[in-house]
């Protein structure tokens, strides 16, 4: 029997949309569940059905989704009423207000009550082959023995704290016994000088340090107590020094007198601070930035999770200092945030020999390595086969950070660290941002990454590019000022003791906007390269210092200084060639730290300075560059023969 045409179609049609309604909602139901398992703190977002709507839900609704994975991922004391109150525009930041914490509780506590064998921290000696391996229950004891011994000695809450260790456990658990007990550290990286430490120290405004007796790098002992001595000689406020003994016993700290290993965390308002963390700014003066505890907890523990797609059970190997920020929130509160185990690497990357890193990565099974470009590159120079001689297929990400990294190193990495199956990503980030902003991952596990690049932004950042004018580059495929356009709570709050500053340097040259200080690239796809500092920052191996701190030094000699550094002498100067050159490497390594002294000094009879007196960097940097037709407009200098001096004395450096 023939049906009614209309019917019979009727029937398929429905049928058919019934079988496509519900491939439509299987498939619907595997990209939600996708997304959730993804980022479980996902599974509530509203049409947030894949990793591209998340990274949009997350810059669009940026309360939204803080909101949700700040009360999923951290463990509150009392929970917090407003997620955010930000005004960027006068440097005011706070996020999760009215909520409180105690962020060693949820570095240790918790994960101590689920799995208190866990290794936490895989101590990486210099002595390579000897590492120390310290659980979450061990470390939570140290944490509470320093926390009563800084206690019993007075330390307050909001008290702070100096921290001048080499990266060890014990200083990990300074660093977290500060916030248990709700003081905030100063972590002072071991290289500083003492008159660099003694500057930190005074202008934080610390009255307690706590070092160890001597360190150990790359086999070289360095007499840190005696460092501190010198430093403490100019600092009132000091009233205690804590010792510990490196060299004769690692894990000293455990024998001291102090039997409690229980010590009542602090409940801390979001917005009290954590840290403080000096960083070179363009003036001389280094500037303490200040970070808080839940929105930097928060900010370091996201990123360490997704950027590197770190899974339980991962051994994470970041091979910075604790003494700058990489070390605080890769080494220390990323990875412990989420229940990691992290290395704490002591050495350098070419002692005992150049395959260090690699024979580390084999021997602790590291899964993510994180380093430097300025390792990198000198690491590929000593050839592949320190590379070969180990086994690396524990590896699965690979991080740089700290500068741009060149193709070639990006590609070596790539090729022959991770045998060209891992993915590496180059985070761009800084000391003011608390963590990662910029970094090829998370997105896609097939998502294209193009070397040299770190390109997509992270959760809820959104980066702008500015003209010369201070207008925002809508289009792509060009370069400009890099801002970031709203709030994210791992964003520093304030400098210490100097609020104006901070506007000055961060808010107000884009109104509205934070300001890095970085010139970035967008391409034509939207991805992000960073191409340098705009201001007189320079990295140098991959330590930030500002050229005017250097000069500050060099000035105090009775010289003239730049950068590289050109050197205008005075008449009455004795002293010449390398003796000169010696003596001026002896006050800067003296004032500041080794890594700052010049590489190259050139004696010049004069700098090129416009007509107001300002000296013309952009040109200075050129000709060292060699790139002399980037020289430019030289119109405005006062005399531009001044230049010509300069390059025809280029060969003329000690
Ligand atoms: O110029 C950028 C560069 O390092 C600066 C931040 O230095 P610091 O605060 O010491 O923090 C370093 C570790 C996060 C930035 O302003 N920088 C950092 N990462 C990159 C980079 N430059 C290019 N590419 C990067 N991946």
């Amino acid at each position: 029997m023939w049906l009614p045409c209309g019917g019979t179609s009727n029937y398929i049609v429905t049928h058919f949309r019934r079988r496509l309604f519900k491939a439509y909602f299987r498939d619907l139901g595997r990209r939600r569940c996708n997304v959730a398992a993804f980022m479980p703190e996902a599974a509530g977002f509203d049409g947030v059905s894949d990793r591209s709507a998340l990274q949009e839900f997350s810059v669009s609704n940026s309360e939204s989704f803080w909101a949700a994975v700040a009360r999923q991922r951290l463990s509150w004391i009392r929970p917090f009423h407003t997620v955010q109150d930000c005004d960027l525009s006068r440097g005011e930041i706070k996020w999760f207000v009215g909520g409180q914490l105690n962020v060693s509780v949820n570095c240790l506590d918790r994960h101590v009550h689920t799995c208190p064998e866990r290794v936490a921290l895989i101590w990486e000696r210099d002595e390579s082959g000897s590492e120390v391996k310290v659980t979450y229950r061990e470390l939570l004891e140290m944490t509470c023995r320093l926390g009563n011994l800084l206690r019993r000695h007075g330390v307050k809450r909001g008290d702070c704290v100096t921290i001048y260790m080499p990266t060890c456990p014990l200083a990990v658990a300074s660093m977290l016994a500060c916030a248990r007990i709700g003081a905030a550290h100063n972590v002072v990286f071991a290289g500083f000088s003492a008159e660099a430490l003694a500057e930190r120290i005074r202008d934080a405004q610390s009255g307690t340090v706590i070092t160890v007796n001597q360190g150990v790098r790359g086999g070289k002992v360095t007499e840190l107590k005696k460092t501190v001595d010198t430093a403490v000689q100019s600092c009132p406020a000091v009233q205690q020094v804590f010792v510990a003994m490196r060299t004769e016993n690692p894990v000293a700290m455990t024998a001291r007198d102090v039997e409690d290993v229980v010590c009542e965390p602090a409940a801390m308002d979001s917005e009290d601070v954590l840290f403080l963390l000096y960083t070179s700014g363009s003036t001389g003066k280094p500037k303490g930035l200040v970070h808080t505890q839940a929105g930097y907890l928060l900010y370091a523990a996201l990123t360490h999770r997704y950027v590197f797609s770190y899974h339980d059970g991962d051994v994470f190997g970041c091979v910075a200092d604790i003494g700058w920020i990489t070390g605080h929130s890769y080494s220390v509160y990323g990875p412990l945030a989420n229940g990691g185990t992290t290395v704490l690497f002591e050495s350098t990357p070419i002692y005992p020999d150049p395959g260090r890193y690699w024979e580390m990565v084999q021997r602790l099974k590291i899964n993510q390595f994180y380093g430097a470009p300025t390792a990198i590159r000198l690491l590929l120079k000593y050839g592949d086969e320190w590379v070969h001689k180990y086994d690396r297929s524990t590896l699965k990400t690979l991080g740089s950070v700290g500068e741009p990294i060149n193709t070639e190193a990006w590609e070596w990495y790539h090729r022959v660290v991770g045998d060209g199956r891992c993915p590496v990503v180059d985070t761009w980030w800084q000391t003011e941002t608390g963590g990662i902003c910029i970094s090829p991952r998370p997105s896609d596990a097939d998502a294209e990454i193009v070397p040299g690049m770190a390109m997509r932004p992270f959760f809820s950042i959104k980066p702008t590019l500015m003209d010369t004018e201070g207008k925002v580059l809508t289009s792509n495929d060009v370069s400009g000022a890099l801002c970031i356009a709203q709030p994210w709570p791992g964003m520093a709050r304030t400098i210490h003791n100097n609020h104006q500053r901070f506007i000055e340097t961060y808010c107000r040259p884009h109104p509205g906007y934070f300001f890095t200080g970085d010139g970035a690239y967008r391409s034509k796809e939207g991805y992000y390269q960073i191409t340098g500092r705009l201001d007189d920052v320079i990295n140098v191996s991959g330590h930030r210092i500002g050229t005017a701190e250097i000069e500050d030094v060099l000035v105090r000699t009775s010289l003239s200084p730049g950068v590289y550094a050109f050197v205008v002498l005075k008449n009455d100067v004795e002293v010449q060639g390398a003796a000169l050159c010696q003596q001026l490497n002896n006050m800067v390594s003296k004032k500041i730290a080794k890594y700052a002294c010049p590489d190259f000094i050139q004696f010049v009879q004069r700098l090129p300075k416009t007509r107001s007196g300002k000296i013309m960097r952009r040109v200075l940097r050129k000709v060292v560059e060699r790139d002399l037709d980037g020289v430019g407009d030289l119109s405005t200098l006062d005399d531009p023969t001044a230049v010509q001096e300069i390059i025809q004395g280029h060969g003329d450096l000690c």
